[in-house]
């Protein structure tokens, strides 16, 4: 085995020069992953570049939420690979420039724990499938690549060294995501994540405080907690036999001195409470906004989907919301067209659109996942009336955004490019 300080040096010789480019498609978690992988190439000694046309190495971070979001990854996969050739596989170039190299593709993040070795079938090009787990070991793969020009296939369901968010590469001068957890156990029955992200792990709360008080002392004065669900948050303190809920950790992490925004991404209705509200309302370094996940008004809809809530339950911790934390920012996400919505249930849908008056609202078009519960049901509203359901929400909540001044600046999760 080289050690870590010789293979930098081999690397430094030898690849000072390779260029990395790298793209996310994701939510914030994947971009956060993005700042990760970025740390972790340069203490490698890889350079990173903007322009994938200048990168040696491409790599895409990717994400399968909806079928939309991977076909603009499978297609830039297609761009990248006509951009350089195979080494003894270009044609002859009579008295013209020999045309570039073969850049290094590396698919990592979510379609590639999705899809494993699917991906190479797919697109011949890429090099490197790299799941969400594995991306702590990014380095090695990219160095076995180029010494061995072999493929390499990475996917497991592990926890990532934690060494891995200690890099200090941020993206942005003034604001960084601090992820608190991994992975989701709830099995919303549309919803990829869990098989791609795998099992619920937490950080220590200690891990996350240490970061927050590195960046801070960076500059990076404004914080945002990500996870699928930070509501679920706990950890076990083995030298106070106790356990740190959410709550909890908030009041820890907005004590770190100089901390001048405190956020966090993404709360569930089935584990957000009322104490959340109350730490919210009592710390004044806590952003008001609260970013709540509905997905439909319809109770039908909501047992199908495996939320765990019901309409009613929703509005009470609205109205609990709004009661202790003044001027609230109210943000969410509804998927129109699920197996089974019928125009009663969309109905429902807007009734509680209008009735909770939400200051932003990110509305989806139900898109089976592979994997998902809701896949082996069949996706029986047509196109047709998804697109009229998703335009008809869009048109309502814009209205109602447009009649609320909100002063928000709440960051949500998911890939958005669709709306
Ligand atoms: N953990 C977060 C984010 C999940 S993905 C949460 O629970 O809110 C972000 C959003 O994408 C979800 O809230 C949901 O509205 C939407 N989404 C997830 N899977 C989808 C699918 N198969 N089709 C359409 N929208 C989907
Ligand atoms: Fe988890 Fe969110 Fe997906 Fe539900 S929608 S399974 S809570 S990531
Ligand atoms: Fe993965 Fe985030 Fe997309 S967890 S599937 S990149 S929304």
């Amino acid at each position: 085995m080289v050690e870590r300080s010789d293979r930098i040096a081999i690397m430094n010789k030898q690849d000072a020069a390779k260029k990395v480019f790298l793209r996310s498609f994701g939510c914030q978690m994947n971009a956060r992953d993005s700042e990760v992988v970025k740390g972790l190439v340069l203490a490698e000694g890889y350079g990173l570049t903007d322009d994938p046309a200048a990168a040696d190495i491409v790599l895409f971070n990717t994400c399968s939420v909806r079928q939309h979001a991977e076909d603009r990854v499978w297609s830039a996969i297609g761009n990248i690979a006509k951009m350089g050739v195979k080494r003894g596989t270009a044609p002859k170039y009579r008295g013209k420039a020999a045309p570039a190299p073969k850049k290094i593709i590396g698919v990592i993040g979510c379609m590639a724990q999705n899809y494993k070795e699917g991906i190479f079938k797919k697109a011949p090009a890429v090099d490197i499938v790299c799941g969400p787990s594995e991306i702590d070991n990014i380095a090695l793969y990219l160095d076995e690549v180029i010494r061995s020009k072999k493929n390499v296939l990475a996917v497991s369901e592990k926890k990532r060294k934690e060494d891995v968010y200690h890099t200090g590469f941020y993206e942005a001068k003034d604001h960084a995501y601090v992820v608190i957890s991994e992975g989701c156990d709830n099995y919303c029955t549309y919803c990829v994540v869990p098989y791609v992200r795998g099992r619920l792990r937490h950080r220590a709360a200690s891990e996350i405080i240490k970061e927050t008080e590195h960046a801070v002392r960076a500059g990076i004065v404004n914080i945002t907690l990500l996870g699928q669900n930070v509501n679920a948050y706990k950890c076990q303190v083995s030298s106070i036999k106790c356990q740190v809920d959410f709550q909890d950790l908030l009041k820890k992490v907005s004590q770190v001195k100089g901390l001048k925004s405190l956020s966090f991404l993404t709360s569930h209705p089935k584990d957000t409470t009322n104490e959340l509200f109350e730490v919210m309302r009592d710390t004044p370094v806590i952003k008001k906004c609260l970013h709540m996940p509905v997905q439909s008004g319809s109770d039908k809809m909501l047992k199908a989907m495996n939320r765990g809530y019901t309409v009613k339950k929703y509005h009470q911790l609205v109205d609990q919301y709004r009661g202790l934390v003044y001027n609230g920012q109210l943000s969410t996400d509804v998927i129109v067209g699920f197996p089974g919505e019928t125009e009663e249930d969309f109905g429902a849908t807007k009734k509680l659109l209008k009735s909770v008056c939400f200051d932003s609202a990110y509305i989806f078009k139900y898109s089976p996942r592979l994997n998902t519960e809701a896949a082996l049901l069949a996706d029986d509203v047509p196109k047709e009336v998804k697109e009229r359901r998703h335009a008809e929400l869009l048109g309502l909540q814009k209205e109602i955004s447009r009649k609320k001044v909100s002063s928000c600046k709440c960051q949500v999760s998911g890939e958005k490019d669709e709306i």
